[in-house]
């Protein structure tokens, strides 16, 4: 057997994210844990095949998948998915942000816009390139095993792990590969629509880890990969900003959603029909309202005071976005029979408010850096001073904990 094969107790609590002490409570517990294949002084040591088959399918809760959607573009799901993973990284969490938008704003901004084109780049040995293309591709042509590819953000969280599978603009075509009619109400393809929870189990296995929570990042409208991303995941968070359209593209999500969920029950019957045994796809199609982010509005001072509050304008178009959540969104998701798609964590206000970041925004993603730690950066030398006010510095930190709290929220809830 290779040296690789074999790992260690510290090893397994590294993979799994508990302490060493943990991993001995579990062999003591569980009768079924795999055996040591042999004894050194430095400890037992086992076959890593059979602990992280152990790990995955028994006691380790498995990575929850987490997708940031809106039809509406612009409304901060890229900029949520890169500041949110942070925080989470910086919680000790580890995380997979799945760029599965064609657009590729979420792989340039944590990458940069180099180390994103080289990923791109085909060559015999790599003939789809580094990106998820790599690994989506052979999956739906059923030719070869695909290979999974991870890269780390350029500014990386000190903690925890944050890994990045880049997106591609090859996206498009896969979009127009997945067929609604014959693949998941004809029921024969579902699994292509799973490509992207397939992906993830692929990445545990391929670099031995075992995700907390992976975050998908998707393109603005309600077509293939937004249905593919929805009937993968446990979750989904919808970004709004105070615009008039939000509160209606709210009240379209609460249309449409119910009626994947539909198609998906049609396919998931015929294809049970004939394929009892198959334990995963009964639990997958069950995506999860996880709460609504209010994202870029205008503040003030209050008057009289220090106290900061929304803008008139944002305040009313806040109110609309969530008089819809509470009065459009929600009952139709609570309409969707085969399971509880609003859980009791969830209501009408929102799980997290950003405010207008501004320049910061935008420039955070030239930089490559996250707003945790863009103070730490100067400004690109077309804004401002060469430096950051105390006014952006306190933004920013006051922006961090939201990001912060959004992660502790998930952390408790999902
Ligand atoms: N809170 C915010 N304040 C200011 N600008 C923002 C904020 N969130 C996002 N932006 C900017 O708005 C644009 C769209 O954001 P993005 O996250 O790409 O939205 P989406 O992924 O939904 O299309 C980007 O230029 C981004 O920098
Ligand atoms: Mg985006």
């Amino acid at each position: 057997m290779h040296n690789d094969d074999l790992i260690g107790l510290y090893e397994i609590a590294q993979i799994a994210n508990v302490s060493p002490a943990a991993v001995g409570n579990w062999r003591k517990r569980y009768s079924n844990f795999p055996v040591p294949i042999k004894q050194l002084q430095s400890g037992p040591v086992f076959q890593r095949r059979q602990v992280l088959n152990w790990l995955r399918s028994k006691e380790v809760p498995m990575a929850k998948l987490i997708a940031l959607f809106n039809n509406k573009g612009g409304v901060g799901k890229t900029t949520t998915i890169w500041n949110l993973a942070t925080s989470l990284a910086e919680k000790d969490k580890k995380v997979l942000a799945i760029d599965f938008d064609p657009q590729c704003n979420l792989s340039i901004a944590a990458l940069g816009n180099e180390g994103f084109s080289s990923f791109l780049e085909s060559s015999k040995e790599l003939p789809y390139g580094k990106t998820i293309r790599s690994f989506a591709l052979p999956y739906i042509q059923q030719s070869a095993p695909g290979v999974p590819y991870i890269d780390k953000p350029k500014v990386a969280p000190a903690k925890g792990k944050l890994d990045i599978v880049p997106g591609d603009f090859w996206l498009n075509n896969f979009s127009d590969i997945l067929n609604v009619g014959t693949d998941v109400i004809g029921g024969a393809g579902l699994y292509r629509f799973l490509m992207p929870s397939s992906l993830v189990d692929a990445i545990e296995k391929e670099y031995q880890t075992l995700y907390d929570f992976v975050l998908i990042d998707l393109p603005p409208s309600f077509n293939t990969l937004v249905r593919a991303a929805l009937y993968s995941s446990d979750y989904f968070l919808v970004p709004c900003t105070a615009d008039l359209f939000s509160a209606y593209c709210v009240g379209l999500i609460g249309q449409v959603l119910p009626r994947f969920i539909e198609d998906w029950e049609q396919g998931k019957t015929r294809f049970l029909q004939s394929n009892s045994y198959d334990q995963i796809l009964p639990k997958k199609g069950q995506p999860k309202f996880g709460g609504w982010i209010f994202n870029g509005f205008d503040t003030r001072k209050k008057a009289g005071s220090s106290e900061i509050e929304k803008t008139g304008a944002d305040r009313a178009q806040f109110e609309k976005v969530q008089a819809s959540i509470e009065d459009q969104l929600i009952p139709k998701l609570n309409g969707i029979k085969p399971y509880k798609a609003v859980p009791e964590f969830v209501g009408k206000i929102p799980v997290a408010n950003i405010e207008d970041l501004n320049v910061m925004a935008p420039d955070s993603i030239v930089q490559n850096v996250p707003i945790k730690y863009l103070h730490q950066h100067r400004p690109t030398r077309d804004i401002g001073r060469g430096t950051w006010s105390q006014d952006q510095k306190n933004l920013m930190r006051k922006m961090d904990e939201e990001y912060d709290k959004l992660a502790d929220f998930i952390i408790t809830h999902f």
